[in-house]
């Protein structure tokens, strides 16, 4: 079965089972400052996890695009990818263990068609904030798995949160016996020695832990479940690795054809980073010094790298791009309008990093042989940092070099060196940019104040209760989503630009405070989220006419924010709308 079948059988599943269809979310977060990347399919459904309603009910299934980097390093294997789809379902306070169990062992053995004597179950064990998961249990054995194939763990295994905060709860994750000799006596899935291999995750989410460790319940009773396409494919098709399956297939054997040198890892780390940085570039990901656009940069370092160790032509990354929009347009259409930016930007970013590569790697190979001589099996932080500040080169570049040449490399050392570097040269230049702005710049700056202006203007001009949904800025424009149950008139428009202009034209002070989330919202300061601001929060105040707790950074004065224009006012979901506008 291949990979779009089994997301549409998916979404055809549990659309008969009363669940709504609801697209991706884009896998740059539109205003969750906490996160760089969609991590998780519950990601983008966190506020109504926490009670907010839904406008498509309380049943949804989606599939979610999602890129996880703490294992960047780990991509080249027969299994790591930082990106990835997740298929879902979702109870938003509505059915919950026993439905979503039977649900899921329905969807696998009968849609799916995998023999029930090949699944193995694990439940929560038990422990002082919640007991054993005998309810998850049972409602297997109704379901068909016998005793002997459901284990029980503890909350290592068992209980899923991302990150620190936030909802979460047991969770019961299903897995397929490979057929691959069990690794002793002992073999159970929780041992990853491959034998059994984890398909599905549903996650009970009915806590809340919050930063203190505590945790309460929640108001509701949600069902969080995550399911991997890309994993599943392989599975169903009976391949090995990701690798093998149609989406990557077609470009993993371009490379082989290219390469000079027959590396496997290599070509498993072209194919997968290249992949995931046309998804971050078509979602409005652009290569930076931080953050987000640093995890893509990086991405294209390495990739352009290991093109380089396959001696591979850099200028065919053109043509692999244009093989992957066709390998991959009937997943991701969006790939197909953005392929020029896409090529464009990963060009431009393997151009800027050609000469630093190969004068690092110069550089690097004088160090090696230089620590061969001398006996050595660590490159000192010293030349990691020399590396980085001569030549510009990346430490993690300088440590996938080393580990190639089997060095250990005092990575630990390094970051010390860097941040007394960074110590002595810091200007007292606060460069502290938050709040969903993928790269920040005079223009991005600017529209940013311009949200808080027109999310004012919104309430003054259309309906005092909209409230922000979301945002995105890029250098060239602006886009603002907001609850509203109506198609803005003309009138309402052209209103509302004029009432931001007029404000542009007053001059207002922008002016920021720091102060306790509590006092913040007494004090009536807008926000979207607020279970996920920190304790201290900044608070952004437009003269009289907006408060909103805020990331920043802003501009100074509303004078310097020039022409306001909408061009586009559309539906963005159920009542919600979104404005798209410009600063001219
Ligand atoms: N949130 C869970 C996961 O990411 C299930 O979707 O595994």
């Amino acid at each position: 079965m291949k990979a779009i079948e089994i997301r549409n059988k998916y979404l055809n599943f549990f659309k008969a089972h009363g669940h709504k269809i609801i697209p991706s979310a884009p896998l740059i977060p539109e205003n969750d400052p906490s996160v760089l990347f969609t991590t998780a399919g519950m990601q983008p459904l966190v506020p109504y996890l926490l009670g907010e309603k839904h406008p498509e009910g309380t049943r949804i299934t989606d599939y979610q695009k999602c890129l996880r980097t703490n294992d960047i390093d780990e991509v080249g294997d027969n299994r790591h990818l930082t990106f990835f789809e997740m298929l879902g379902n979702w109870s938003l306070g509505d059915y919950f263990k026993d439905e979503a169990i039977a649900m899921s062992y329905e969807f696998l053995t009968k849609e799916l068609h995998i023999d029930p004597n090949k699944l193995s179950v694990t439940c929560f064990a038990g422990d002082e904030d919640a007991p054993k998961d005998m309810v998850a249990a049972n409602a297997w054995k109704r379901a068909g798995i016998p005793e002997d194939r459901i284990y029980f763990y503890g909350k290592s295994d068992n209980w899923w949160i991302a990150g620190e905060e936030g909802p979460c709860g047991p969770d019961t994750e299903m897995f397929l016996d490979t057929g691959k000799s069990a690794c002793g006596p002992d073999c159970q899935p929780s041992c990853g020695c491959g034998k059994y291999v984890e398909i599905w995750n549903n996650v009970f989410m009915e806590y809340y832990k919050s930063k203190d460790g505590s945790i309460t319940k929640l108001k509701q009773q949600n069902v969080d479940t995550g399911l991997g396409l890309e994993r599943m494919t392989m599975l169903l098709q009976g391949k090995e690795t990701p690798f093998d399956t149609e989406l990557f297939l077609p470009v993993m054997e371009k490379l082989k054809e290219l390469a000079k040198v027959e590396y496997i890892e290599s070509r498993r780390i072209v194919a997968e980073h290249l992949r995931a940085s046309m998804m971050i570039i078509a979602d409005g990901g652009r290569p930076s010094n931080i953050d987000r656009g640093y995890v893509l940069r990086r991405l294209i370092r390495r990739m352009t790298r290991h093109l380089n160790k396959l001696q591979i032509n850099l200028d065919e990354l053109g043509g692999l791009v244009d093989l992957y929009v066709e390998t991959l347009k009937e997943l991701y259409p969006e790939l197909i309008d953005k392929k020029e930016v896409i090529k464009e930007t990963i060009l431009e970013e393997k151009d800027k990093f050609v000469k630093t590569l190969a004068n690092g790697e110069r550089e690097f190979e004088k160090v090696s042989k230089k620590a061969k001589q001398e006996n050595k099996n660590t490159i000192e932080a010293y030349d990691i940092f020399k590396l980085y500040e001569t030549y510009g080169f990346p430490p993690e570049i300088t440590a996938d070099l080393a580990k190639e040449q089997g060095f250990e490399i005092d990575l630990t050392g390094f970051e010390k060196l860097f941040k007394e570097h960074q110590e002595k040269s810091r200007m007292g230049s606060e460069q502290k940019f938050k709040g969903g702005l993928a790269e920040q710049n005079e223009q991005t700056i600017k529209y940013h104040t311009a949200t808080h202006l027109l999310n004012a203007a919104l309430k003054v001009v259309v309906n005092k209760d909209i409230h922000q949904k979301g945002s995105n800025i890029t250098t060239e424009r602006m886009r603002f989503d907001f609850s509203c149950d109506h198609k803005l008139t003309d009138e309402e428009k052209q209103k509302v630009e004029d009432l931001v202009n007029e404000w542009i034209k007053q001059d207002l002070p922008v002016t920021i405070q720091t102060m306790k989330k509590e006092d913040a919202v007494k004090s009536g300061a807008e926000c979207m989220f607020i279970e996920k601001y920190p304790d201290d929060v900044t608070v952004y105040t437009i003269g009289d006419v907006s408060k909103e707790i805020c990331g920043g950074p802003h501009v100074k004065h509303t004078g310097e924010l020039g022409h306001f224009k909408i061009k586009k006012e559309e539906a963005s979901s159920a009542g919600v709308r979104r404005i798209k506008a410009v600063l001219e």
